[in-house]
């Protein structure tokens, strides 16, 4: 290592708190603040709202409501159901309703208590299943369905049936939600935003000021973490403060306490399901129908992609031959929920593995037997129509097998139980099949500009936002091969609407897929000029026979005087352009709605996890031994961002099914809105044991370089620490009836248990 660590590395610079994210920038002078005022009901008619008092407080600059909005009061990116500021109702605890704007952040939050608000209360509901009783849906439920689930309940030896519920998740990325608003010449404005999408804010902001989208730059240095919550949910507060800047004329700043956060935020979206699963004697699943009650909060949101993509994961990692899935998007009084890591998937594979376990039980089986049975093998077809392609889950699945031991760990483990009163282990494997593309069609396109500077250092800016999971520096290694040059000479340059322009969220995984293809193109568009340049240099007449290694430029396989520095100055000297734009587009993907069929997805990643847990019985505290995973990536692009993602989409998993508990009050007010009572996995929590072994040699011809997308697919390696406390707690309690409730907290666990304590 050089005395000069790598300045470009995002790493680097986190470890020396150098890292800027949007509240470390200095402001520009005369900066503003604002604060939100939220409303404190369920849902209700605004009766009066007064904020006159509030704009005579000290230091207040403005205070502005749903009537100060020049364009149109409307953020909602699916659905248009979302007003940025409430307009005559309120649907949640926590929807805005008033902006207050002064000098500093305290006197702001100060004149929030000054605001004035009559509601007259409306009835609220909270649960998706009541919800969908009085017809409050966001959209008509949606069905997916293959063969015959009606004629293959006859041929089926066991058929179970139950529910499933699983909670909301908090996104607690490090960062809250913040922008900074800079008015510029002309009405137009900068927004930097810390943004999963920098064209919706850009879109949103342009819509409700009134102003056409070039007017507004919405720029992105990093985020401290979005995990989805940033996705769609960083817009009010961009637009909050656009307007506000452009009703002022000066740079306002709005960002979220960590409680406002919490409160004002929508989280996972909790679901409610109705199984019924059939198999034969032999564990052959034949059929699988299932109901999913999506508790959506009270706007669509991203809701409804959401949970397309539960219908799309409904039947997880197995082939299932009679399906019918159907899911309904539950209009309800909370913080409009939305997208977390998984986005709808990781609640659909728990609902086919909790009844999965019910159907082991029926049959006096391990759960293990019926999954391995049911895998998914090359060519399969899933209910939507899609056949897997380049299949490992069952490559995956037997390697966790043997490289963890499963048959001495169940003997070791059936040991343990037997020779403790009060601790009982659980194991569980659980594999996981996860589609990479957004399954918006549209979405599934991105954009790069590469620069070539004249001294051979080269700038890259694409659509991807970097929020941590090192998307930034698998770009860097792209252009860095691409060229075959050092990768110190690259710098990726923040994310901007005015760079690249018309962007996708960095969403669904596949942020390094979709934005390094494009990087790619538009590198070796240059490299091609490039070509042309040495050949004429080298008084050759081959461009082709040109190539570049390692800064070094061959000719048919010789090395020749020019180097990469000396091409680029040869380049700038005959006028030839260093810069490139490219534009990538996934190909072959296509879904047809009417039918509910098509191939929506690039590919699936695959992978295979064990868990094992210790169950404190008396207590109902646990601590979970070990999570060991065999995971499908292709060769990695940057084995350390690979194996942090897949360390901590785990541990979020894990977070998510066990200590993670979003409660509401019956007024609808969001009771866990802290760290002392929303607890989520801390490194004592996490697994003692943590193990990733990846599949180096699978090939992804839609990859950059081949290797997967894998900023989603571990989360749900959780679901398996669900399953593995559930076999411990059978282990107490052989006969008792165990729900299929998450989180599975330690107080859930020791309720379940006491019936049988021996005290
Ligand atoms: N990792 C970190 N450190 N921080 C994050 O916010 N978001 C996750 C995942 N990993 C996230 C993360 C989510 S929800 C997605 S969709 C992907 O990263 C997005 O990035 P990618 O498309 O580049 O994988
Ligand atoms: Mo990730 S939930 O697709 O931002």
């Amino acid at each position: 290592m050089s005395d000069h660590p790598d300045r470009l590395l995002d790493m680097a610079l986190h470890v020396r708190g150098e890292s800027r994210y949007v509240d470390d920038l200095t402001p520009p002078q005369g900066t503003l603040y604002a604060a939100v005022f939220a409303s404190p009901a369920a849902h209700g008619r605004i009766r009066r709202l007064d904020t006159s008092r509030a704009l005579a407080r000290p230091g207040v600059r403005g205070v502005f409501t749903a009537r100060d909005i020049p364009g149109e009061n409307q953020i909602g990116g699916i659905i248009p159901d979302e007003p940025l500021l409430a307009d005559g109702e309120v649907h949640c605890v926590g929807e805005p309703v008033a902006l207050v704007v002064a000098d500093t952040q305290r006197l702001a939050r100060a004149a929030l208590a000054s605001v004035e608000l009559e509601v007259e209360r409306l009835p609220a509901v909270f649960d998706p299943r009541e919800a969908f009783k009085q017809g409050l849906l966001i959209r008509p439920p949606r069905t997916f369905a293959a063969g015959d689930v009606e004629a293959a309940w006859k041929n089926c030896d066991v058929v179970v049936e139950g529910r499933v519920d699983s909670g909301g998740q908090e996104h607690l990325y490090l960062e809250t939600q913040c922008s900074l608003a800079l008015p510029g010449e002309g009405g137009s404005l900068k927004v930097i935003s810390a943004t999963q999408g920098p064209t919706a804010v850009q879109k949103s902001v342009a819509r409700v000021l009134g102003l056409p989208m070039h007017q507004v730059e919405v720029e992105v240095l990093r985020l401290g973490g979005g995990f989805g919550g940033k996705e769609d949910q960083a817009t009010p507060w961009a637009c909050l403060a656009a307007l506000a800047a452009s009703r002022l004329g000066k740079p306002v700043k709005l960002v979220l306490q960590r409680q406002e956060d919490m409160r004002l935020t929508g989280k996972r979206h909790p679901y409610s399901s109705d199984f019924r699963l059939g198999a034969a004697y032999d564990g052959r699943l034949l059929a699988y129908e299932v109901t999913f009650y999506q508790n959506a909060g009270c706007t669509a949101d991203l809701s409804t992609s959401i949970l397309e993509r539960s219908l799309f994961h409904a039947t997880g990692s197995y082939l299932i031959p009679n399906v019918r899935a159907t899911g309904a998007c539950c209009r309800t009084n909370l913080p409009s929920n939305t997208a977390f890591r998984g986005f709808g998937g990781p609640q659909a594979m728990f609902v086919i593995e909790a009844a999965i376990v019910r159907l082991a039980e029926a049959l006096g089986v391990e759960p293990a037997a019926v999954q391995e049975k049911n895998l998914l093998a090359e060519g399969d077809a899933l209910p939507y129509g899609q056949r897997v392609r380049g299949c490992q889950a069952r490559r995956c699945w037997l390697e966790a097998r043997t490289r963890y031991r499963l048959e001495e760990r169940r003997w070791q483990v059936a040991e343990f139980n037997r020779t403790h009163t009060l601790a009982r282990k659980g194991l569980a494997l659980m594999p996981v099949c996860f589609g990479i593309s957004f399954t918006n069609q549209t979405l599934n396109q991105a954009g790069a500009l590469v620069h070539v500077f004249t001294d051979g250092s080269v700038s890259l800016a694409t659509a991807a936002v970097e929020m941590g999971q090192g998307v930034h520096r698998k770009l860097r290694e792209v252009a860095s091969r691409a060229f075959s040059i050092d990768r110190e000479r690259v710098r990726l340059e923040p994310t901007s609407t005015a760079r690249v322009p018309n962007t996708s969220p960095t969403a669904a995984s596949t942020g390094t897929d979709l934005n390094g293809r494009a990087a790619e193109l538009a590198c070796r568009a240059v490299l091609g000029r490039l070509r042309e340049v040495a050949a004429q240099e080298l008084g050759k007449h081959h461009p082709e026979r040109v190539e570049i290694r390692e800064e070094q430029v061959f000719y048919q396989g010789k090395p020749s005087s020019l180097t990469w520095a000396k091409l680029v100055a040869a380049a700038y000297g005959r006028r030839v352009s260093l810069s490139a734009q490219a534009h990538y587009a996934t190909p072959g993907i296509h879904f047809d709605r009417s039918t509910e069929k098509g191939e929506p997805f690039a590919y699936h990643a695959y992978g295979t996890a064990l868990c094992e847990v210790t169950l404190d019985c008396l207590r109902g505290t646990y601590v979970v031994d070990s999570v060991e995973v065999v995971h499908d990536l292709g060769p990695s692009l940057d084995a350390a961002a690979d194996l942090g993602q897949a360390e901590g989409g785990i541990a979020q998993g894990i977070g998510w099914l066990t200590l993670e508990e979003v409660l509401h009050a019956p007024d609808g007010s969001l009771l866990t809105k802290d760290l002392s009572t929303y607890k989520v996995p801390d490194i004592h929590f996490a697994p003692r044991r943590l193990e990733v072994h990846f599949l180096e040699d699978t090939e992804n011809p839609l990859g950059v370089f081949n290797a997967k997308a894998i900023g989603e697919p571990p989360l749900m390696y959780g679901i398996g620490v669900y399953f593995a406390l559930r076999a411990a707690m059978r282990a107490f309690r052989p006969d008792g009836e165990l729900s299929l409730v998450a989180p599975l907290t330690p107080e859930r666990v020791l309720m379940q248990l006491a019936g049988d304590l021996p005290l």
